[in-house]
């Protein structure tokens, strides 16, 4: 029996969590063991509790309950934790995804203690390193045994830091595998569209029309602690509603709901508020989250998870950050990169009302990228011992 030990801490994760718990349960119980350790990176009920409960993922064995802080003394606390469950439990790996800080901690902890990691979602790059997510990507990354890229431009990304395809077993840090898999994620919104379309009602409380509105997200650091950035995407908000009477729902982080009242013009705030076409509320569930990301008719957002839903669901995709990691939307044309650009924006939404052919051909797998995780870890744990 394989014991794996999976971090999770941020929404996102739990998410993509639920692919691998799934294919699990499903279809490797007699080879797999998973425990999860939740380092509680995310903790009001709309941010973590609703997933567990949504996505039919068992509760985690662990809780840090590290709660929020700076960078460090959130990470360092994670450290402790992640190291003296290793220590407890002697898992065969750590599994960790995508690229919080809740995943560098993990990373640290185990390289240190020399229990071998699976990073999913390894590759990715911003090629910005004012990221927070860019340094923990990179730093996982390269203490990573057996990496699992969702792109090839995540393989080929590795590749130019020096990363090798097709290497031999036995796999460490210094041997890594490198996987391309799909994506995750795209598991999850096959498996739970159409649960979503039977069980939310988000779509009649809201009363929206299928087709009609605009879905935003928002939650990135660069955006929310910018008065200057916050303020131009929420007059470019104010704008494309009232421009062409189209209503706009936007399910806030508590992060940019923190930051609206401190860094909005009190103006701004006021306009935003009283607009009647603007819908702003807190966190949604991950089956309201897709019945509004199949309903819309675009999607604007700084979010990497969003973004790549937009794709699977063929809706175009504002993106308002500087760049992605999610390179192929882009290329595809099916996304249009922003920044916090007042004028970008308004033109990126100006190019997508008017076209109506876009394509997405299938760039994020085949829907079984758990499956087929698994069945690489069972095979080169075999050939590791
Ligand atoms: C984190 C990740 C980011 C990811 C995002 C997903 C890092 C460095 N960033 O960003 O990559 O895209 O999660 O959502 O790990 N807060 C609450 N309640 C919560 C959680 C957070 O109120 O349950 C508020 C707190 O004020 C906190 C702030 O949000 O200080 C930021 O939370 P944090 O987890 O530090 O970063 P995120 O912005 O959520
Ligand atoms: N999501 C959700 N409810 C929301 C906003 C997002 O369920 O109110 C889901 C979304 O569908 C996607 C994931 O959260 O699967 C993306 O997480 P987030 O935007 O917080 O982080 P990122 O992907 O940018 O790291």
């Amino acid at each position: 029996m394989i014991k794996l030990l999976t971090v999770v801490g941020a929404r996102p994760q739990i998410i993509k969590a639920a692919a691998l718990s799934r294919a699990i349960k499903n279809n490797f119980q007699d080879s797999i063991k998973e425990m999860v350790l939740h380092t509680g990176q995310h903790y009001d009920p709309n941010m973590s509790q609703v997933f567990f409960d949504e996505l039919e993922i068992p509760m985690p064995d662990f809780n840090l309950n590290v709660g929020s802080a700076s960078h460090g003394v959130q990470t360092a606390r994670m450290i402790e934790g992640i190291e003296k469950t290793l220590l407890d439990n002697s898992p065969d790996f750590l599994v960790l995804y995508g690229d919080t800080n809740s995943t560098l901690a993990g990373a640290i902890a185990a390289s240190k203690i020399h229990v071998p990691i699976i990073h999913i979602e390894a590759g990715l790059r911003s090629f910005n390193k004012s990221m927070p997510e860019e340094i923990n990507r990179i730093m996982c990354d390269h203490a990573s045994t057996l990496l699992f890229s969702p792109t090839e431009t995540g393989v080929n990304n590795l590749i130019s830091e020096g990363f090798k395809i097709n290497t031999d077993p036995p796999f460490s840090p210094d041997n890594p595998a490198v996987f391309h898999c799909g994506d995750v994620m795209y598991d999850n919104s096959l498996f739970f569209a159409e649960k979503a379309s039977k069980y939310s009602k988000i779509l009649t409380q809201h009363r929206l029309i299928p087709g009609s509105y605009i879905l935003g997200t928002l939650h990135r650091d660069h955006n929310t602690d910018d008065p200057a950035r916050l303020g131009a995407i929420f007059e470019s908000v104010n704008r494309i509603s009232v421009g062409y009477d189209t209503e706009v729902i936007l399910p806030l982080h508590p992060r940019t709901s923190k930051m609206l009242k401190t860094n909005l013009s009190d103006t701004l705030l006021k306009k935003t508020e009283n607009n009647r076409l603007v819908k702003i509320t807190g966190p949604v569930s991950f089956l309201d989250m897709i019945q509004l990301e199949k309903n819309a008719k675009l999607i604007l957002t700084d979010s990497g998870g969003v973004q790549k839903e937009s794709y699977f669901f063929r809706k175009p995709c504002i993106i308002l950050r500087p760049q992605t990691e999610w390179i192929e939307i882009v290329k595809n044309g099916t996304a249009i990169i922003a920044n916090a650009d007042k004028n970008k924006i308004l033109e990126a939404y100006e190019y997508f009302n008017a076209k109506k052919d876009l394509s997405f051909p299938p760039v994020f797998g085949d829907g079984k990228a758990g499956k087929f995780i698994c069945q690489e870890i069972i095979e080169n744990s075999i050939q590791n011992r």
